[in-house]
């Protein structure tokens, strides 16, 4: 099979109070589970069967005829990034390389947070907002629905799902407070120098 269900690196009640055991519950437990079921069910027989997640990515992108499989299998891949952008006691300033990155592309670690929320704020509907690798250079940016950097030629480094599914169970429609909330309590900035590497 072509698409897996990690662990999550943490229990499930370990982000509380920014992201609740309930949400991670619904999110992992439901969500995500169904974009890996459902896109091995797809995937079954076909000829993208044995390619990793990348690969078939990369390969189908803007496809419709394989929109199905797209939506499922970048779904799968962007979720399981997803959870390790997080852990408990995460968040604030990061450390390392991506520190000096982010002071020479934005200039002040403010700026940075102000365009990164922007980005989660103004992407109309479910989507995800991204810091990512392009080109070399470091870019915020935003994706709709399923899409994903990894369909663009760009590195992702750090993701914050805002599809309502995410925060709506613990923020109800209040996505700023939750974004807030990720990015002073929550990002793992360990994986994110890891993926910088
Ligand atoms: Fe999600």
């Amino acid at each position: 099979m072509a698409l897996v269900l990690p662990d999550l690196p943490y229990a499930k009640d370990a982000l509380a109070p920014v992201i609740s055991a309930n949400t991670l519950e619904f999110h992992y437990g439901k969500h995500h589970r169904a974009y890996v079921d459902n896109g091995n069910k797809l995937l079954a027989g076909t000829e993208l069967e044995n390619l990793a997640p990348e690969e078939i990515i990369r390969k189908i992108a803007g496809d419709a005829a394989k929109a199905g499989i797209f939506n499922n299998v970048a779904q799968a891949w962007n979720h399981s990034f997803y959870w390790k952008c997080m852990k408990p006691g995460g968040g604030g300033k990061p450390s390392g390389a991506v520190a000096d990155r982010i002071m020479a592309a934005w200039g002040s670690y403010e700026k940075f947070v102000e365009e990164l929320k922007n980005a989660g704020a103004t992407q109309f509907g479910s989507g995800w907002a991204w810091l990512v690798l392009d080109g070399g250079a470091l870019k915020i940016t935003k994706t709709a629905n399923a899409d994903t950097p990894v369909a663009h030629g760009q590195k992702p480094l750090l993701t914050i799902d805002v599809w309502e599914h995410a925060y709506y169970l613990d923020y109800q429609n209040r996505r700023p407070d939750y974004l807030a909330a990720f990015i002073e309590k929550l990002v793992n900035w360990d994986f994110v120098n890891e993926n910088l590497k």
